[in-house]
């Protein structure tokens, strides 16, 4: 079963071709990102016009990756790589409109040209699934003890996570702790009130003046600060064991920013970041990134002692936190020692957003029956829940 999966949610035009479920053919990432650094967030607008731009190289070149036209004259298999192609998965939610619906309606028009079944992908869902790759193309590969080395630098773990699978699915949009029984059979634990963990990151860092995207940014900062420096708070939730809110630990940011330049509340934000030495910066990059992350595995680790999953996965951009990996993986290990052992993530650069993830589990959706979406009339939907 292969599959070309295309994701535009966001500022990422991004299609990948993955064979079974398991094996990555391509991936390409063309990103907006640089067109919305000025204005410290992704303009709808913007992304929405540069995905109309990208979008039919990017499927172009995805293809050419995965299957280089022959050379040999003799060779008499099809050059046409679409006679490769089994399916068409999208995400079609949740996103932005705009950019959603410039994936939907490209996907929509291939697949009726080409005559290939389309699957609809819930661009939530398909995070989790970026783990599920385990190697690439032969030419590409080459193996190392621990981890399969792909080509082309991608790290992929030894083998697929098993179920019952806990996953942390944590992205610039969500924050959400989901158990997998199986494929397409899970339960959303609990998920975040307010601001998800990533924008909280792009936040904490706008307020100290540091660029967007924060979580980037703050991990680069961090490394120069003492990340005990500063106690920040943790919401408690009653009822909700599983759930999350940042919007606290936010203001809470701002407050000390304001505290430590010797202002009060009123001070406004903009001009905190000229205000701040380079010290208090990386002080308070460090001690905000640790308690967030902590706030991630309190209530993974409580998951986990309540469930006891066969492998814990994490997901979404803000899985690439090398300070997620790093606490999860001891308190795991704090637990029960061979706990560290079922934690699996993605390669860095299949965290965040891109088409490889959603082409994994567009093969599940086909390989496992799902029903297909009907090109006539697939619509975006831009809430898409889990
Ligand atoms: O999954 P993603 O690419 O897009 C969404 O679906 O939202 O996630 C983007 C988010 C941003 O908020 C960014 O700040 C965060 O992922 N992020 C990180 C790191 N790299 C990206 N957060 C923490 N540490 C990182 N290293
Ligand atoms: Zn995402």
């Amino acid at each position: 079963m292969v599959v070309l999966g295309i994701e535009t949610s966001c500022d990422e035009t991004a299609t990948a071709v993955v064979e079974d479920g398991e094996k990555l053919l391509s991936s390409v990432v063309w990103s907006s990102m640089d067109l919305h650094t000025v204005y410290g967030g992704v303009v709808p607008e913007i992304a929405a016009r540069s995905h109309i731009e990208s979008i039919i190289p990017v499927i172009e070149q995805a293809l050419k990756e995965a299957f280089p036209p022959q050379s040999s004259i003799s060779n008499l298999q099809s050059s046409d790589p679409w006679d490769q192609i089994d399916a068409i998965a999208v995400v079609n939610g949740a996103g932005l409109g705009g950019s959603l619906l410039v994936g939907v309606t490209v996907a929509k028009e291939l697949a009726i040209l080409k005559d290939k079944p389309l699957y609809s992908i819930n661009h939530v869902e398909a995070h989790v699934y970026a783990s599920f790759l385990t190697e690439s193309k032969k030419e590409w590969r080459l193996e190392n003890r621990d981890w399969r080395i792909g080509g082309k630098n991608y790290q992929f773990p030894v083998q697929q996570p098993d179920f019952p699978m806990l996953a942390l699915i944590v992205s610039g949009g969500h924050t959400q702790l989901a158990l997998f029984k199986d494929h397409f059979d899970y339960e959303l634990l609990g998920q975040t009130r307010d601001d998800a963990v990533g924008e909280v990151f792009d936040k904490a860092a706008k307020i100290i003046g540091l660029p967007y995207p924060g979580g980037v940014s703050i991990s680069k900062e961090a490394v120069h600060g003492d990340d005990k420096k500063y106690s920040l708070p943790k919401a408690k939730l009653k009822d909700d064991k599983y759930g999350f809110s940042f919007s606290g630990l936010k203001t809470a940011v701002l407050r000390l920013a304001q505290a430590e330049i010797g202002e009060d509340y009123t001070f406004p934000s903009y001009k905190l970041p000229e205000r701040l030495s380079d010290t208090q910066r990386a002080n308070i990059a460090a001690s905000f990134q640790r308690v967030a992350i902590e706030t991630l595995v309190d209530k993974t680790i409580k998951a986990y002692e309540e469930y006891s999953p066969k492998s814990i996965v994490i997901a979404g951009g803000v899985a690439a936190s090398q300070e997620l990996r790093k606490q999860l993986r001891e308190r795991l290990n704090t637990v029960d020692l061979n706990a560290s052992n079922i934690l699996t993530y993605p390669d860095m650069k299949l965290c965040t957003d891109n088409g490889a993830m959603v082409a994994t589990l567009g093969c599940y959706k086909a390989m496992l029956n799902q029903t297909p979406a009907d090109p006539y009339f697939l619509e975006i939907n831009p809430n898409l829940c889990m």
